[in-house]
């Protein structure tokens, strides 16, 4: 799926849209790769999941902390936690290894989105979901392609 986008909050709103599709009873979790260059979307579309999953806390871009849980107020078709992972640094499995991902990948009750998933391809599971966000000519466009993997 393609869509175009004008604004940060119309971005937040492909977001609370997806939320909102999430189906009950998944045997995995939901794992969505987010892909793009800095400053096409990525972290927007994640405050705009966080805000439609009930989450207060102000969502920051964890770059610097590499990974941030949420616990959910209130289970969303039966998952109860989000994480936050930016990749942007990551380039080994071994580190990976080390902030416990693939537990975090095993539990069917997670949401994960992860910022800069080209860069840990390999550690994603077969059923993940991949958005792409891309830069166009007018400064607040953006293309956001979801694809199925
Ligand atoms: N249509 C749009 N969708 C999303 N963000 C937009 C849009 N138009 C303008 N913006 C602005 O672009 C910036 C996107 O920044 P954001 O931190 O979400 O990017 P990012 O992909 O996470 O970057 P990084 O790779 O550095 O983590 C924000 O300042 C946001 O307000
Ligand atoms: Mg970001």
């Amino acid at each position: 799926m393609r869509l175009k986008t004008e604004s940060d909050k119309e971005t937040r709103g492909v977001a609370a849209l997806m939320v909102r599709e999430l189906k009950r009873g998944a045997p995995h979790p939901m794992v969505i790769g987010l892909s793009g260059e800095l400053g096409s979307g990525k972290t927007t579309f994640t405050q705009g999941f966080a805000a439609a999953l009930g989450v207060k806390r102000r969502l920051l871009s964890p770059t610097f902390l590499i990974m941030r849980s949420y616990r959910l107020p209130r289970a969303v078709a039966g998952y109860n936690k989000m994480f936050h992972l930016d990749a942007y640094r990551l380039h080994h499995r071994s580190e990976t290894e080390v902030l416990g991902l693939a537990d975090i990948l095993r539990d069917p009750k997670n949401i994960v989105l992860i910022e800069w998933a080209e860069n840990i391809k390999g550690t994603l599971p077969k059923n993940s979901i991949a958005i792409h966000f891309e830069h166009r000519k007018k400064e607040n466009e953006r293309i956001i392609r979801i694809m199925r993997h």
